[in-house]
């Protein structure tokens, strides 16, 4: 790299003398690095808009205006309709296809939140031009994107102020996750033995086994299978109690759920609920279970239990 030791010396004197001249300097920060951001830098980053509204900009924008736009500005991709031309995606249409076999997923049929759609358009859009919109297209062009999806009428203005009144068709579909943050302290002392501890991974699913399509509802699971799916799916809340879970073999916890009866908690247990101790997701979590699978599973932790 050098041709010549001397060079060598030569540049570390240079790096030597410069460090010397930035030499205390020091800057502010947290760690010694950088600069606090001004608000206006941070007003540049903090864009987001939240389900609420919150972070919405003043303004407002009409169907009709958002038409002009949406036709100079998105058609080319997006088609004049939000069908979507070529591979771009569609932006309208595809209700009642979520359980397809192909479901077509759409702002109409599958999002949410309208807050969604102002950050993404905002953020985003036109995908060769993001953030060139200014506040008031952006709220134009979204009530017309609603507009395509028939969820407002054509002298719709979209503001700040009505905003959370819509509501996307889909959103009852999205459920909050009830599984607990996991914010565990490092250990320091008296620890446990490593080789103690258990990892449950989540991500380890139990596989359809090879010939049986695990949707559908045939056959029945042995009590064996019946382990090794709670082992999988159930045992990462129900062993340890976590979030509310009753613990098979806790008979106390268990007496009030059994008076209810099997097909209450098997009902339970397939679709989730929302119970008193906490929220016991459908399936678990594992959607890709069988209806009988869950079914035997409950039954082995009941027999555990009475
Ligand atoms: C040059 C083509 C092009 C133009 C013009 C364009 N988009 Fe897009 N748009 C895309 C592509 C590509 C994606 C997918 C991006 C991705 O998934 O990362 C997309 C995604 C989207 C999505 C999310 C769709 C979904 O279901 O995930 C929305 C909403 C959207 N665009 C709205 C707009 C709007 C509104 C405009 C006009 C202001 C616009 N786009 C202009 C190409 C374009
Ligand atoms: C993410 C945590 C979690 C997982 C994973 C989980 N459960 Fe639960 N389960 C709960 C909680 C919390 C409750 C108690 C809810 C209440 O009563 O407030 C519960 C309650 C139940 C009940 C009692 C129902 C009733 O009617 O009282 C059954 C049965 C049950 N779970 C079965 C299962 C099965 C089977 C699995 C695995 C396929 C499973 N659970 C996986 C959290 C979980």
């Amino acid at each position: 790299m050098f041709r010549s030791p001397d060079r060598f010396w030569i540049l570390l004197l240079v790096l030597f003398v410069n460090q010397g001249n930035a030499g205390p300097a020091k800057q502010a920060g947290y760690y010694g690095h950088g600069k606090t951001a001004s608000a206006e830098e941070i007003a540049g980053w903090d864009i987001d808009i939240r389900p609420d509204g919150m972070g919405l900009p003043p303004g407002n924008g009409s169907v009709e205006e958002g038409e002009y736009l949406y036709e100079d500005k998105c058609a080319e991709c997006h088609g004049s309709f939000g069908e979507g031309v070529d591979q771009y995606p569609s932006l309208a249409g595809g209700n009642g296809t979520l359980t397809d076999v192909r479901p077509h997923r759409t702002v109409g049929s599958y999002w949410p939140h309208t807050s969604t759609l102002w950050d993404y358009i905002h953020r985003a859009m036109p995908y060769t031009q993001p953030e060139s919109l200014a506040d008031d297209e952006v709220y134009a062009i979204v009530a017309y994107v609603l507009y395509l999806n028939d969820l407002v009428d054509d002298d719709f203005v979209l503001s700040p102020e009505n905003f959370t009144s819509i509501e996307l068709p889909n959103k009852p579909n999205f459920v909050s996750d009830g599984r607990p943050d996991v914010k565990n302290i490092r250990c320091m002392e008296d620890c446990r033995d490593p080789a103690s501890i258990e990892i449950l991974s989540m991500v380890e699913r139990t596989a359809p086994k090879a010939g049986q399509d695990s949707s559908a509802s045939s056959g029945t699971t042995d009590a064996a299978d019946a382990i090794a799916v709670y082992q999988q799916a159930c045992a990462i809340c129900h062993e340890k109690g976590i979030g509310g879970a009753p613990i098979p073999g806790e008979k106390n916890l268990w007496t009030k759920r059994i008076a209810n009866g099997m097909e209450t908690m098997v009902k339970h247990a397939i679709e989730g609920f929302q119970g008193a101790q906490g929220m016991m997701l459908p399936k678990g979590g594992f959607s890709h279970l069988s209806d009988d699978e869950v079914t035997s599973v409950v039954h082995y932790m009941v027999e555990k239990s009475q």
